[in-house]
């Protein structure tokens, strides 16, 4: 695997990369590697030629007083894990490669970008919007690899794929959880013994959801309460969010249909976790 830590560089390979493959498979990561970013690694190996990972802690989408500071790094573990999956490039720039003194141009997605995470977590999406775009110039993928976990992200990349006609498509895999059920996440590295049992109520919490919408009911108002009484009932769970969303403009619909988002996003201690599932 070979790693590069420069934009000029790796604009150089992807110019080279371009000559002799048909398909290049990018999966952008903030590292501290899981087997959510595995699952999504594995699957470009299977669909594209070759595979190009990122790893970058982009400072642009931590809010002040958020966990930038003390987000896992995990850098060499990182680069063992890639080789082992076969990654053929590794981009990892230091923040001062992708944002040079001087530079000042971002990338907005309105509307859908203030929604859900977008509202509990204000310019978080401008930053991820930004760096993505600016990922996607740099390496140039066919196909982009993203978490379903990360549900309300994956709607704002895909609006910023459509609004900046960029030729990439982007590919939604499925959440991989641990045996518990726990989404996993580099900030679950953050959860005490006691925080990741009481964190497993987001799950169960989903799946209440997932069972009462087989059960027949519909109505979001119903589910939405449900919801919340059993989160607001946990013990140490603040909640943030419990919505019933149109995936693509994460807007509240009054009824859960097939492809209808349930979203949660809850403060376990001073963790907040995500989760959610797509009604089928
Ligand atoms: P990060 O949190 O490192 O996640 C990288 C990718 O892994 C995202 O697409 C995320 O949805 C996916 N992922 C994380 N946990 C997962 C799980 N349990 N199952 C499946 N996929 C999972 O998301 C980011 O980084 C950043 O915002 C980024 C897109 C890299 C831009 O900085």
């Amino acid at each position: 695997m070979r790693i590069i830590k420069t934009v000029a560089e790796m604009q150089n390979v992807r110019r080279e990369l371009w000559k002799r493959s048909s398909v290049l498979g990018f999966v952008p990561t903030m590292g501290a590697l899981h087997e959510g970013h595995l699952s999504l690694v594995r699957r470009a190996r299977s669909e594209c030629d070759l595979v190009v990972a990122s790893i970058f802690v982009n400072p642009l989408q931590f809010g002040p007083g958020e966990d930038l500071a003390k987000y896992p790094r995990t850098f060499e573990e990182d680069c063992r894990l890639l080789e082992l999956e076969r990654v053929d490039v590794l981009f990892a720039p230091e923040a001062i490669e992708m944002y040079p003194t001087g530079s000042v141009t971002t990338v907005t997605v309105s509307e859908v970008g203030d929604r859900l995470d977008g509202a509990s977590r204000p310019g978080h999406f401008t930053g991820v919007a930004t760096v993505v775009a600016k990922l996607f110039h740099v390496v140039g993928p066919t196909r982009a690899y993203f978490g379903q976990k990360d549900a309300a992200q994956l709607a704002v990349l895909r609006q910023l794929v459509r609004d900046l006609n960029f030729d990439v498509e982007l590919v939604g895999c499925a959440i991989v959880r641990d045996k518990d059920g726990l989404a996993l996440s580099s900030r679950n590295k953050y959860l005490s013994a006691l925080e990741g049992k009481q964190a497993l109520v987001l799950h169960q919490t989903l799946l209440q959801l997932e069972q009462m919408i087989r059960d027949g009911e519909r109505q979001s108002i119903a589910l939405v309460q449900s919801g919340m009484e059993t989160l607001n009932s946990a013990a140490g769970i603040r909640l943030d969010y419990l919505a019933i969303v149109d995936p693509n403009t994460l807007l509240p619909v009054t009824s859960a249909g097939t492809g209808t988002l349930v979203a949660v996003a809850a403060y376990v201690g001073s963790t907040r976790l995500i989760d959610n599932f797509l009604v089928t």
